[in-house]
């Protein structure tokens, strides 16, 4: 196992009803005025926007709010944001959303003490010295951002879409109300899902040796995964299932299980391409890359594929031939999301082939490469992508 320093420092609210504590939790950070962020409706329809503004009232605490936050977020509403803040006098910015809200939220928090342009944290020029609080009021269970020190945010300019990491982003505090997901689209709930489990993976395919420890971590979470979201698919108001997803979402990544282990990230820069052309939800476009990953990528350590299909996907060993166990447990994870109504090829999401080089190309690796488990250069990004076709 590797050195490494953990520091969660969110304050997590779970469970029902939650959200009526807000107002409470805003005033005890010590910040005088918020910005209410949030996407482009759901938030509304639901009425927990209406609930939230009560509860900030309640407590006393004056907000503005900007709505209209995209899936997959741009840099548009972030530069919003931050000269809205600069006007206001805002010292805390409350997402009330899903993954696109808190990021954006993130990106304005780091943007508005900043003298020069935010994006220059995600294009990984600068690093943040500063930031407003951020607090959250999740909806769907998926990124982890209500945990993460991570934010990614889509350059509308070039369709860049980049992550920026750093702790000092991590939320105060995040109210993870479950039934706050039971008004998701059931393709929302399984793309979510999916997310969670790829966070999993990135941090499960390692060349770290001896990390039992979070290696079982991940292996439970993922069980979890498949024997709760067919609940979740079958009864979308089964709360207790949907209460034991929406954590394993935050433990999934807010890097507990990822800590003293070389970490990949490969498939996540390879998913970016996809939700960022075609528009479509990140944990659908994981659905897609992962397999295809996996498959390129086994022959590195086919133990370590053969481990996760026996622990997880209920694989028998095969001692004489391990890459058969390997690959009948990628079988099985495209199976079970298959079963779940993902897409599991290129062509499900409106992908090409005549886009691939576009995609691989537009990554930007030059001469370099990218992940760790299996560094991989831009030809390598391309067998990955031709792998995802039918
Ligand atoms: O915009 P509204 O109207 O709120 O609708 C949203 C949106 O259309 C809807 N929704 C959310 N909660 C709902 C709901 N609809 C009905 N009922 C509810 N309770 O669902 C749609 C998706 O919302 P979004 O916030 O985009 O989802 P998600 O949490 O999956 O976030 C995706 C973004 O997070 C990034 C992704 O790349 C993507 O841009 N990620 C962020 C990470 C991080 N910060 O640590 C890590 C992840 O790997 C990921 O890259
Ligand atoms: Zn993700």
């Amino acid at each position: 196992m590797d050195n490494f320093t953990f520091q969660s420092p969110t304050k997590f609210v779970f469970g029902k009803g939650t959200e009526t504590q807000v107002g409470d939790l805003v005033k005890q950070t010590g910040a005088t005025k918020v910005l209410i962020h949030f996407g482009g409706g759901s938030v509304q329809r639901s009425g927990l926007l209406d609930r939230v503004k009560a509860s900030l009232d309640a407590a006393g605490i004056p907000y503005v709010s900007l709505g209209g936050v995209l899936p997959n977020p741009t840099d548009k509403i972030v530069y919003e944001g931050i000269e809205l803040c600069r006007k206001e006098n805002v010292d805390l910015i409350l997402a009330v959303g899903g993954g696109s809200s808190i990021d954006s939220a993130k990106a304005i928090g780091v943007g508005v003490p900043y003298e020069g342009d935010f994006w220059d944290f995600y294009s990984g020029k600068k690093h943040a010295k500063k930031t407003l609080p951020v607090a959250t009021v999740l909806t769907i269970a998926a990124a982890g951002s209500e945990g993460s020190e991570s934010s990614v945010i889509t350059k509308e300019e070039g369709s860049f879409k980049r992550g920026y990491t750093e702790e000092l982003i991590r939320p105060v505090f995040s109210i993870l109300n479950p039934a706050l997901t039971q008004t998701l689209p059931q393709n929302q709930t399984a793309a979510g899902a999916a997310d969670i489990m790829a966070h999993i993976f990135e941090r499960y395919y390692t060349n770290t040796l001896d990390v039992e420890v979070t290696d079982r971590l991940c292996e439970a979470l993922l069980l979890t995964m498949l024997h709760e979201l067919p609940k979740v698919i079958a009864d979308p108001n089964d709360y207790e299932a949907r209460a034991n997803i929406m954590w394993t979402g935050m433990v999934a990544h807010n890097n507990l299980i990822g800590v003293g282990r070389q970490q990949d990230w490969s498939s996540h820069g390879i998913e970016h391409e996809l939700s960022a052309l075609y528009g479509i939800a990140h944990g659908a476009g994981l659905a897609v890359v992962f397999p295809a990953w996996m498959k390129y990528t086994m022959h590195h350590d086919v133990m370590r594929f053969a481990q996760m299909a026996t622990r997880v996907f209920g694989c028998d060993m095969d001692f004489a031939n391990p890459e058969r166990t390997a690959r009948m447990g990628i079988e099985r994870l495209e199976a079970f999301w298959s079963s779940c109504g993902l897409p599991i090829r290129l062509q499900d999401v409106g992908g090409r082939e005549e886009d691939i080089s576009y995609l691989a190309g537009h990554i930007g690796l030059g001469d370099g490469t990218m992940g760790s488990f299996v560094p991989l250069t831009t030809s390598d990004v391309i067998g990955i992508y031709k792998l995802m076709l039918r």
